[in-house]
């Protein structure tokens, strides 16, 4: 059977994209700091193919501690999907109101802690056979089609960093035959997107299943794209 880890697990894109690789048969591992009502469902439902280990993916002691774990129960991964991330309010202020010190914890979740999971986890996805790690980005991380913001000064630089990341990441793994995407999920109606926003999660993560598929051991292709399979500008 095929393995996902799948982290920010507890809610909004997570939660879907769980679902959606355990309707395909996979056994998966998810992770977050909160085991909500909806992890709770998850274990219920899918006895003995769903597993969830708390993990803060601000720290490596923490991430370090739950591969520990997750390795003593698997001793391989085919997809990694790093769907966490924070939007605090400090982020909505203009550069006058900006807290500039409060904002650190934004580059720490969103940008390191990708890193710190590929850290822990890629020699689980070394022995998976897929191999492919996909890090939910945004549009809001690139240089390209960033037109609009004049406001998430962190948030927006943080997500630049998971696209820099991305690249390096799929350079050294190359050699392992890892393919690495980085991924805009769209403007979910998630507890970050708001009730306002177009796209279901359901929908997006359909989407991402569907990427990490089709760019499996395609090292040559792009990294960045839209949930619906649209190449990305940087
Ligand atoms: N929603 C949108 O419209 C939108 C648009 C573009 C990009 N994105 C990106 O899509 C991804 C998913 O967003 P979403 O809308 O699903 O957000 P969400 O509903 O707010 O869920 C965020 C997830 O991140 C986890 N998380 C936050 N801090 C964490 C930490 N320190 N350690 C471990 N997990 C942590 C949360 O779990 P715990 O609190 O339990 O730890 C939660 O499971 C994020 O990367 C976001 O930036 C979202």
């Amino acid at each position: 059977m095929k393995k996902a880890l799948i982290t920010g697990v507890s809610g909004g894109l997570g939660e879907c994209l769980a679902r959606e690789y355990l309707k395909g048969d996979f056994q998966v591992f998810g992770c977050s700091r909160r085991r909500t009502d909806g992890v709770e469902g998850l274990l219920k439902e899918y006895p003995g193919r769903f597993f969830f280990c708390e993990m803060d993916v601000s720290t490596e002691a923490s991430v370090k501690a739950a591969a520990e774990v997750i390795g003593r129960n698997t001793c391989s991964l085919d997809v990694i999907v790093n769907a966490f991330g924070i939007l605090p309010p400090n982020s909505a202020k203009v550069l006058e109101e900006f807290g500039i010190d409060e904002s650190m914890q934004v580059y720490n979740v969103n940008a390191l802690g990708p890193l710190r999971v590929a850290k822990y986890f890629g020699e689980l996805l070394k022995r998976g056979e897929e191999k492919v790690m996909v890090n939910i980005s945004s549009e809001a991380g690139s240089m390209a089609t960033h037109n609009h913001y004049i406001i998430r000064y962190d948030y927006c630089m943080s997500k630049a960093g998971v696209n820099m990341q991305s690249i390096i990441l799929q350079r050294y793994w190359k050699q392992d035959g890892i393919k690495v995407l980085a991924v805009h999920p769209g403007w979910m109606k998630t507890s970050m997107g708001g009730q306002r926003a177009p796209l279901e999660p359901e929908d997006a993560a359909r989407g991402i299943v569907e990427l990490a598929k089709r760019y499996s051991h395609d090292l040559e292709a792009g990294i960045y794209f839209d949930y619906d399979g649209t190449p990305r500008d940087w």
